[in-house]
């Protein structure tokens, strides 16, 4: 593969092979010095249309880890600010000589567009409401650390499936390896397409967290819901039906908590759960580096046996 668009594009084995790279480089992250100069001859520019502390972080880390020339681009500071096109923006910057794009933008589609635009590899880091494609691959890497077979794996995706991305990549993701989706969350956040990606639809919390290994619980997405009316009713209603408590760890011993983050603590979850020993929230984030190392070597030319 030459971009990482979606996970739409990837097989199974795509999949499964980058989450193997991804071990090695989790292992450096591990060294006194995690570094390994495998994209010493490349430049890479992060462009991000939209906020972001995780992502962006993180691939400029796992940029850095691996001796890649690094440039940042905030729209905020930009001038995009003076009406720059996003077409004359990339193609100003990739007549400055760049090899990889990492790209955030509000806008479902804009990855695929700059592939249009620019012969750079293209990496989405999240685009619109459609794919976050390196945030589902970290979440897999660090559901295959508890649960080494995916195939089978009972995943419930919990919270604003609505506006999410996450979900998206996730649930192709994880129905490609053979796992098991159920997205659980209240009707006005419930968008029709998780089926047609094979997910189950619950509306019942304990059912869902009684039949799960993994509990993934997303940010209710304030920002994106129109005047915050659509949301079932209230801030504090969705999280007595749908928040993880403390007494739901008693009762059901057996899933693990993941959050994508940023979370809001007190609504997907009480702030206790994400503190807990049940929760691998910030395994994620330790994770979505070697993550990102990996899809950054593989699309660079890495060798793939
Ligand atoms: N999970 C995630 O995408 O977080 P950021 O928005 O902080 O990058």
């Amino acid at each position: 593969q030459k971009h990482l668009l979606g996970l739409a594009d990837y097989s199974a084995d795509d999949i499964l092979y980058v989450l193997e790279q991804a071990k090695t480089f989790r292992e450096v992250l591990d060294r006194p010095v995690p570094k390994i100069p495998t994209l010493r001859d490349k430049t890479i520019v992060n462009l991000f249309y939209e906020n972001s502390t995780r992502t962006r972080l993180s691939f400029e880390l796992a940029q850095k880890r691996m001796g890649a020339d690094v440039v940042n681009f905030s729209a905020g500071t930009s001038s995009a600010k003076k009406g720059e096109s996003l077409k004359d923006t990339i193609r100003n910057i990739s007549s400055m000589k760049i090899d990889m794009v990492v790209s955030r933008h509000e806008s479902p589609g804009v990855p695929h567009f700059l592939t249009r635009c620019v012969e750079a590899a293209i990496i989405n880091a999240g685009d619109g409401a459609h794919e976050h494609p390196t945030q589902a691959l970290l979440d897999m890497f660090t559901i295959q650390q508890i649960h080494p077979e995916l195939k089978g794996k009972k995943v419930a995706i919990i919270g604003d499936i609505s506006h999410s991305r996450v979900v998206r990549s996730n649930i192709i993701g994880l129905k490609k390896v053979g796992a098991d989706v159920v997205v659980c969350g209240p009707k006005s956040l419930m968008p029709r397409f998780t089926e047609s990606l094979g997910a189950s639809v619950s509306y019942n919390l304990e059912e869902t967290l009684a039949w799960c290994d993994i509990a993934m619980a997303l940010r209710i997405q304030m920002e994106r819901i129109k005047g915050g009316t659509d949301l079932f009713p209230s801030v504090r209603e969705y999280h007595e039906t749908f928040g993880i408590k403390m007494e739901h760890l008693e009762k059901f011993p057996d899933f693990m908590v993941m959050h994508p983050g940023p979370i809001n603590r007190g609504v997907e979850m009480e702030s206790e759960v994400a503190d807990s020993e049940r929760a691998v929230i910030l395994n994620q984030v330790t994770n979505g580096v070697a993550v990102r190392m990996a899809v950054l070597y593989l699309l660079s030319g890495g060798d793939r046996t």
